[in-house]
Order: structure tokens, then sequence, then C-alpha cells
């Protein structure tokens, strides 16, 4: 639908084992996806179990500061040299637990594009904001973080994600309409900013993405890809979801 290149990306959230990695890796070396960046962002702990060079792996999150005296904090630095090139930044999961503000998820996507991983910026408004109609002015100030936070040169070399929190888990996806909707208002946000930002940004659905969903999702004009959560566990899954996005 465009010249931007789509991209899939698992978030195995706080879910998996070594025998899961060891399936990612068999799986992949069979099952080339073409066309299509694919990435893996397992618990941390599993990062340096990888062996396939047939997807790229991310950080489920990432500090915003420097090595140092942080404790149970993992830096861009670290994550880099364990093969990392991407990292989600400001999952509804990381808003919520962690108490995550807009102002420290643009931090974080900075730190992470000066340590060179693609942050991968999720927003979404939970089910309470949509029925009062409040979607547009939620997430334009969840990019006003952004905008405020990043250069253009930056917002350039990230990748956003939109997860209604609504739809994460709980099997009921979006309409690709209401992806669509939600994924036009993004870009169109940032046409605001910068056009050529605007048209090469990828934007990626999450939220229940699944094998029989995602070619209706990804078919949609500005939907780039998506970030998948359950559905990442399974190769056989992941795998079909990936190549949808081809
Ligand atoms: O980050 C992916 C995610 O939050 C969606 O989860 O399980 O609804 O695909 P899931």
């Amino acid at each position: 639908n465009n010249k931007r290149k789509p991209l899939v990306a698992g978030n195995w959230k706080m879910n998996g084992n070594r025998s899961l990695v060891t399936a990612f890796n068999d799986a992949f070396e069979n099952n080339a996806v073409d066309n299509v960046d694919v990435v893996i962002c397992p618990p941390a702990l599993y990062l340096s179990a990888f062996s396939t060079q047939a997807f790229a792996l991310g950080g489920q999150d990432v500090s915003h500061l420097d090595n140092g005296a942080h404790t149970g904090d993992l830096s861009a630095d670290m994550l880099c040299e364990l093969g990392c090139k991407y990292a989600i930044v400001g999952h509804s999961e990381r808003r919520d637990d962690h108490g995550e503000s807009n102002s420290l998820v643009a931090e974080k996507a900075k730190k992470s594009i000066a340590s060179g991983l693609t942050p991968i910026i999720c927003v979404g408004e939970s089910l309470d904001i949509r029925e009062s109609g409040q979607v547009e002015s939620f997430i334009g100030e969840q990019l006003d973080a952004l905008v405020n936070g990043l250069t253009v040169e930056e917002l350039s070399k990230s990748v956003l994600a939109y997860e209604p929190v609504w739809a994460i888990g709980t099997g009921k996806t979006a309409s690709p309409e209401q992806a669509q909707d939600v994924h036009e208002f993004i870009r169109g946000y940032f046409a605001k900013v910068d056009a050529e930002l605007a048209q090469g940004l990828r934007i990626l659905y999450g939220g229940s993405v699944k094998a029989d969903n995602a070619k209706t999702l990804f078919a949609q004009q500005d939907v780039d890809g998506g970030l998948i959560g359950g559905a990442s566990l399974k190769t056989e899954d992941f795998i079909s979801i990936c190549q949808a996005a081809n």
C-alpha cells in the first residue's frame, strides 16, 4: 500500500522459557519471512539464548538513564551489547504497572535512539476514553510529549505502535476501520510536524492480532504491521502473522 517496509514484532511479555527460545530458533531457520522486518522481544534474560539471524531482537523496556546505581533497570547500551536492534517503550502495561508518564516514555525513546536502538513507542486509549469520545485528544497528548522531547530526526528513527488498551489480551480486536481511523489520525498528527517524517513513519497495530485477522488489519492504508502479544508465543501463529504482512 506504500513504500514503508512492514514490521511485525512479538512481545512475549513475562512469558516463555528456554525451550520456547529453541522453538523459535528452529522454526525461523526453516521458514524465512520475506520483505518484512521481524522482531522478537523476549524477557531480557533470554536474549542471549537466541541464535538465529532470521529475526531481530528487542527489549520490552529500557531505562532512560546511563549505566549506574539503578537497581533492576536495564540500559540501552546493555540491550545493544546483547544484540538488540529495537526496544519497546511506553507499553500500556509499563504505563499502568510502573506509572510511566508520557514524558518518561519520550525520554526512553530518546535514550534508545542515542544508543542505536529503534524504539517502538506505544500509544493507545482505555475503554473509558473511547466511550467518552476522547480518543484523539488522549492520543494527541501522548504524541505531544514525543514531539516535545524528540527532534524530527529522532522521530524518523522511531516506530509507533497503536495499542488500544481494551483490545490487549482480551480477544477483542479493533475492527480494521477503527484501527485505520486512529492510524490515520496519528500519521496526520505527524504530518503537521513534518510531511516527510509522517510519510515514512511505520505505525504498527497491537491488540489481539491473530493469524486469522492479521491480513485485513495489515491491509489498511496506514497500518504498517503489528505488535503481537499472545499470538507471538506460538511459532506457527507468529510466522503466519509475519507472512500476512508481506
Ligand atoms: O504488545 C502487544 C500487546 O500488548 C498485544 O497483546 O495479547 O492482545 O496480542 P495481545
